[in-house]
């Protein structure tokens, strides 16, 4: 821990401070702002435009390519804008924060705090520590060997989906992988914790809930765990009374057990998809990244999930031009998707990241092959998306309503949710009612580019 202290007499805080979080990355980072928000919120603090406040968080994600830039501009961009107030707290946190550590406290006289993700539950008391010691800067980058719990944030009605934590890092090392090295060693939160937020969450207005970690099928194996298993888990919140659906991500296809198959069958609240990461269809190639699965072993578990469940539909990642991959890897990639036929897919082009295996692969693929590739698979995921939402015309389904739809069509209110497949749709509604965590049926009646349209089939519960 770093600490730099030349101020001994501490400033009074503001009376009501203000703060603004900058998130980029993955849905654990926007789950963690938005516990920072209310966290702050509970200290007192207040929201404010980027300019005006007291406090600029930037919640940072290190995954892909150059992230350090975009970080390192977004200082400077802060710089710049709040040039009428230099005293402007910035604070660097998550997966960045983590790689470069205290390096960032060059950048501008602003950055006082830099603080990985295992620091997090410590923000709001640092963050007040460091307003009343405007000298000071602080740095905190140790891992904890367990999850630590955070405190209660300031409880606000929130919207009709939210995250919940269900572990921190992972321990699998994949090759090209950076995760491991920012978010530490995979350390799972006991089950007590996890269901006494579900439970806040569904009594504060959530009716759909989705389980968060880096490797859920891990959940409870390692050390800091309580021994319970990941469908276990997924049972004691299908209990809950008041929740209507139940999401995770991310499996990981090695650990997907029996009992997580068939956790589809036997848990009516578990939506019908799965983000499965397949990374690359090729065995050759998913032995190089230290995946732990061929492509048959990938194949069989999505059989039974498919026996399991007939109405099942998956998602995925996927990463073309990974070293060594050549044009038969890639045919590999592209007839598995087909095999899967993956409603929707993230597919990225291989970069190096720092202190990853990978790195020192000698057979590094041609951006220009890479952007060709990468082009290939969201040719291929554009066919299949197109084909998975045209059958899905005619069909009913239930819709969790979210909010307005962002186009208005004239003359009635158009308001837009999701599926069970998280596949947002939008239907026209009776104006003047707020239907924000309301549900129906609908009968789906057209598809566009990524969304489907929709007419009330039965009334609102
Ligand atoms: N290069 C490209 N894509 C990557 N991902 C993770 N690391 C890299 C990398 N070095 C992708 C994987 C992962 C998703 C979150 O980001 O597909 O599942
Ligand atoms: Fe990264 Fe692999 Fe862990 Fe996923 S399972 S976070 S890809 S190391």
């Amino acid at each position: 821990m770093y600490k730099k202290s030349f101020n001994l007499k501490p400033n009074p805080l503001p009376t009501m401070p203000t703060y603004h979080i900058l998130t980029f990355g993955c849905q654990m980072n926007v789950n963690d702002s938005i516990w920072l928000g209310q966290a702050l919120e509970a200290h007192n603090f207040s929201q404010a435009p980027l300019a005006e406040a007291d406090v600029i968080c930037i919640n940072t994600c290190s995954v892909r390519e150059k992230p350090e830039q975009k970080v390192i501009n977004t200082i400077y961009r802060i710089k710049q804008l709040t040039l009428a107030n230099p005293k402007t707290l910035v604070g660097v946190l998550g997966c960045v924060a983590q790689q470069l550590g205290e390096k960032l406290f060059h950048y501008t006289n602003q950055v006082r705090l830099v603080a990985g993700p295992d620091a997090l539950a410590m923000l709001p008391k640092t963050i007040e520590q460091l307003l009343e010691n405007p000298s000071q800067r602080l740095s905190l980058l140790d891992f904890t060997s367990t999850y630590l719990e955070r405190e209660p944030g300031k409880a606000t009605k929130i919207g009709p989906t939210a995250y919940v934590n269900i572990m921190q890092g992972c321990d699998n090392f994949c090759t090209y992988c950076i995760v491991p090295y920012t978010r530490g060693r995979q350390k799972s939160r006991p089950k007590d914790a996890i269901l006494k937020e579900c439970r806040e969450k569904i009594a504060l207005g959530a009716r759909e809930l989705t389980l968060l970690g880096q490797n859920v099928n891990a959940y409870g194996q390692d050390k800091a765990g309580d021994g319970t298993r990941f469908a276990q888990l997924l049972h004691a919140i299908a209990d809950l009374p008041g929740l209507e659906r139940i999401r995770y991500t991310s499996p990981h296809p090695k650990d997907m057990g029996v009992e997580d198959v068939a956790a589809f069958a036997k848990i009516p609240k578990l939506c019908p998809c799965l983000h499965l990461p397949l990374q690359s269809g090729s065995t050759r190639i998913l032995k190089r990244m230290g995946r732990g699965y061929t492509r048959e072993e990938y194949s069989k578990l999505v059989d039974d999930l498919k026996t399991t469940l007939p109405a099942i539909s998956l998602t995925t990642d996927i990463i073309v031009g990974f070293p060594g991959e050549d044009d038969q890897d890639l045919l590999d990639t592209l007839t598995m998707m087909e095999y899967c036929a993956y409603h929707a897919s993230f597919s990225f082009c291989y970069s190096d990241r720092p202190g990853c295996r990978a790195v020192n692969f000698l057979d590094k693929i041609d951006r220009a092959v890479q952007h060709s590739r990468l082009e290939e698979v969201q040719h291929t995921q554009d066919i299949l998306t197109t084909k998975w939402l045209k059958a899905r015309v005619g069909q009913t389904t239930t819709i969790l309503l979210e909010e307005k739809s962002p186009r208005q069509p004239e003359g009635s209110v158009s308001w837009q949710g999701r599926d069970p497949y998280g596949t947002i749709v939008h239907l026209n509604l009776p104006a003047n009612e707020d239907y924000r965590g309301k549900m129906l049926e609908v009968t789906i009646t057209d598809f566009g580019k990524h969304c489907l349209h929709a007419q009330q089939k039965s009334s609102l519960w």
